[in-house]
């Protein structure tokens, strides 16, 4: 037999290296690279190392004559879930579920669990809670616990010979940071461990047609603990997030190999567990009767809906050489590049001031739809007016001035409208031919028309 091998694999990229190094070539990390061992094999054939070995009848066909059978999925039982996956559960998928301590994962997929045993056969493996644990949370939250089957177990290999037993269609697994396979030798929770039993269980729910939905944790940097390349093996992955002194968490999807992954899920955390919030909109948007300078509501647009969203600016003289440039949840080269549109092409200074903005209820916007909101916040605070408080604004700001058209303009229009606005500004192209009921909407060609009429 050969000597069993070690590889080198980094803990916040993946990357992997023959031998040890402080730092990451790859991405330029300290200290990150830790030792994992390959199985050992046997020395391989001179036509394995061809690549010819374990030769299997395939078939060489056309695109077309693939057989387009539309994917069959399953809900979770909460569609907010649902729509993050893509429009369900697909058996036989390795789904990751990550967030930092707290955010709620083990209390959904225990919700999602008992209520998805009543129609199929569930499995719910803990290895970090024991059994009484879970079962109380389970009554106190009153779930169905008459058909969900539970293990309380660490070991991969034992995890699945008994779920040949009970022949799951869904399996959970609490958390994969826990599991260990018995041939690695390394600690539970070391990158080598992780790595191995995601992908084993990945295998596994291929094989076997269980959909399986690992819980990871996530470091202090907002990284699956553990290695990125967990998400090489899976075929989803979706991240909890929340902070623990809100009461709002998101769901949102990183990787998914069936569907698109910028949608976004919203639950609030209750004293019953988790709750699905259907109407986003509303609970970010709970504002002072008497909301001041240098805040308008905004439209952006999250997968498959629109959010109306409200943005915060301040701008305030600074005494520094280098005025402040701060943006939260927002990209700064952004609002940088901004500031010289709104210099250059609305002729406003703001070199010798502070300018902080902010999007509220901690919402992340990569969209450029935000881009003539921000700067009609900005100059809202930099002359001291408050803008309307029934205004919405959306609109893409070119490096000219121009002011884009964005997608899904009436969409956003109507979402607005619902909610009882009755004044927007947006682009040109975006300006509908018979607005929504009780709403004047203003189309503006350019940044200097849009000051105009703010
Ligand atoms: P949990 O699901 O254990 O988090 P994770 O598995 O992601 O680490 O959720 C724990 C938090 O949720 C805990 O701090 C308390 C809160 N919580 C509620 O507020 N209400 C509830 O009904 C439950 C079950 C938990
Ligand atoms: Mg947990």
């Amino acid at each position: 037999m050969a000597k069993a091998k070690s590889a080198y694999v980094c803990n916040d990229c993946g990357a992997d290296f023959p031998r040890w190094l402080g730092q990451c070539p790859e991405c330029k990390a300290w200290n990150t690279l830790t030792e994992i061992r390959l199985t050992s094999k046997t020395t391989p054939t001179s036509s394995e190392r061809r690549g010819f070995s374990g030769i299997t009848e395939g078939r060489v066909q056309t695109l077309n004559e693939v057989d387009l059978q539309e994917v069959p999925r399953f809900s979770s039982g909460f569609q907010e879930f649902d729509r993050v996956l893509g429009g369900g559960v697909v058996p036989g998928s390795a789904i990751l579920i990550g967030g930092s301590p707290g955010a709620g994962k083990s209390t959904l997929l225990l919700q999602a669990l008992c209520k998805l045993a009543e129609r199929m056969p569930a499995l719910y493996v803990t290895g970090e809670e024991s059994l009484q644990q879970v079962a109380m949370r389970a009554q106190r939250l009153n779930l169905p616990t008459d058909k969900l089957r539970m293990l309380s177990e660490t070991s991969v290999e034992s995890i699945c010979q008994l779920a040949d037993k009970e022949k799951p269609a869904i399996m959970v697994i609490d958390s994969i940071q826990v599991m260990h396979m018995a041939d690695i030798q390394s600690a539970p929770g070391s990158v080598s461990q992780v790595r191995e039993s995601a992908a084993f269980l990945t295998r596994y729910a291929k094989q076997k047609n269980v959909a399986i939905i690992m819980v990871g944790h996530v470091t202090k940097e907002g990284h699956l603990a553990g290695p990125k390349v967990l998400e090489h093996c899976i075929d989803c992955s979706v991240l909890l997030d929340g902070s623990s002194d809100s009461r709002y968490r998101t769901l949102r999807g990183t990787k998914n190999r069936f569907g698109a992954v910028n949608e976004l899920g919203v639950f609030a955390m209750t004293g019953g567990g988790l709750k699905e919030v259907s109407n986003p909109s509303a609970i970010f948007l709970q504002r002072a009767e008497d909301q001041g300078n240098g805040s308008v509501v905004m439209v952006i647009w999250e997968g498959t809906r629109p959010l109306l969203v409200e943005i915060q600016a301040l701008v305030d003289y600074s005494a520094l050489a280098n005025p402040r440039r701060v943006a939260v949840g927002l990209e700064a080269t952004r609002l940088a590049l901004l500031l010289a549109v709104l210099h250059r092409h609305g002729g406003l200074q703001v070199s010798d001031q502070d300018v902080f903005v902010n999007v509220v209820g901690g919402v992340k916007v990569s969209e450029t739809s935000a881009d003539l909101a921000l700067l009609l916040a900005i100059v809202s605070s930099f002359k001291g007016e408050p803008l309307p408080r029934e205004l919405i604004v959306f609109g893409e700001v070119g490096l000219a001035g121009e002011i884009r058209p964005v997608p899904n303009g009436l969409e956003r229009l109507n979402e607005a409208a619902k909610h009882g606005f009755k004044k927007a500004i947006v682009p040109i192209g975006n300006t509908p031919k018979t607005s929504p009921k009780g709403m004047e909407v203003i189309g503006v060609k350019n940044l200097q028309q849009a000051l105009d009429v703010m």
